[in-house]
């Protein structure tokens, strides 16, 4: 098995960080299909990410989709006025079907990435298993393999994969395949549940988590064990959720243009819970919900990973409604 704390680091030779700066929502939530929300000025961002930067953040995953390309704008000038070495950053280059009509509009966004970050490499360029179908397998295969060869980027990563993908693709690309990003949180266990982590941990895969917080949407539905923890342990919910995706071994993601989320996020990991409250958390399900079919391998049977995961709340209100005659 892949040793991962060798592949676990920035150019520098720095551990990747226990959590890492969630980008989307930098200059503004959406990607280019959809018009952007709850954009704040340059400055919040600029200050936030260079405050992460301080407190030892030092990975991200960043799209030039994401804020219609504010976010990668607005990073890369964090990078600059704070001075920040690129080698001391692990920066992966996030492509998302949704944000290209044509194929080749995928190859012109990593060269727009590598002008923007003035950079001649990314640590690792991630595709989702809905990219490669809507562009081809083999197509993209291919271009992942070019910029490896070429060195423009050090790995590859994957996300929002079922297991079978997740296998094809360490075939396909044996060390060279970084991380798998997918979701995790304190209701949606999905991924928990069809073995995705344990199958990554077996592969020496990085397992990363993207909104473990849900946007703090976990935290204001105040369930018992959370509560329970958050007064056991005098941590915030969000901390408890945190601490126990780090005890999994698993690196979260979490955006934030707040200071205090920021300190409140980064110490989550300061703390250790009983064995026994790790596996209460671990065996927490919704209860009176039922889960709907996931369509793991794209098939059109089901629903897809990441819509469930990002619409759980309705999901759940739904259910809830349909079932309470
Ligand atoms: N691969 C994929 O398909 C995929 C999908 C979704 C997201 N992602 C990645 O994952 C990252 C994280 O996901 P996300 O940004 O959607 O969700 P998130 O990190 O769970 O939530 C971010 C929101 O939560 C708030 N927040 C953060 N820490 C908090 C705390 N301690 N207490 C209360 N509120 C807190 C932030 O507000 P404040 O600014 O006020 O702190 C922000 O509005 C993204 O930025 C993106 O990079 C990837």
């Amino acid at each position: 098995m892949t040793d991962l704390s060798k592949k676990s680091k920035t150019v520098s030779g720095e551990s990747l960080s226990w959590i890492g700066i969630g980008s989307y929502g930098i200059g503004g939530r959406g990607h280019r299909d959809v018009s952007l929300t709850e954009k704040k000025s340059d400055r919040i961002y600029i200050d936030s990410l260079q405050y992460q930067f301080k407190r030892g953040y030092n990975f991200t995953e960043i799209s030039l989709g994401y804020g219609h390309g504010n976010a990668c704008r607005l990073f890369s000038e964090a990078m600059k006025g704070f001075g920040i070495d690129r080698t001391k950053l692990f920066i992966t280059n996030s492509l998302y079907p949704r944000d290209f009509n044509l194929p080749n509009e995928v190859e012109r966004d990593v060269d727009e990435m590598h002008r923007i970050f003035d950079t001649d490499y990314f640590d690792s360029t991630l595709v989702t298993q809905s990219l490669t179908i809507k562009y081809g397998y083999d197509k993209i295969v291919s271009m992942l393999h070019k910029l490896l060869e070429s060195g423009r980027t050090r790995f590859v990563s994957l996300s929002n994969a079922g297991k079978n993908f997740i296998k094809k693709f360490k075939k396909e690309f044996g060390d060279s395949l970084f991380a798998h990003e997918t979701h995790l949180s304190f209701e949606v266990r999905i991924n928990q549940d069809a073995g995705i982590f344990d199958t990554c941990d077996k592969l020496g895969i990085v397992n990363i988590i993207w909104r473990p917080l849900r946007r703090n949407m976990s935290s204001k539905y105040s369930w018992d064990l959370l509560v329970e923890l958050s007064k056991k342990y005098k941590k915030t919910q969000n901390q408890i959720i945190l601490n126990w995706i780090a005890h999994l071994e698993c690196k979260p993601m979490v955006m934030s243009t707040s200071k205090a989320h920021i300190d409140e996020n980064w110490e989550a990991n300061s703390f250790t819970m009983e064995d026994w409250d790790y596996e209460r958390i671990q065996n927490f399900r919704v209860p009176n919900f039922e889960v709907p079919e996931i369509d793991w391998d794209k098939k059109g049977e089901g629903i897809g990973m990441a819509d469930f995961a990002i619409g759980f709340d309705d999901n759940y209100k739904d259910f809830k409604s349909s079932n309470s005659n």
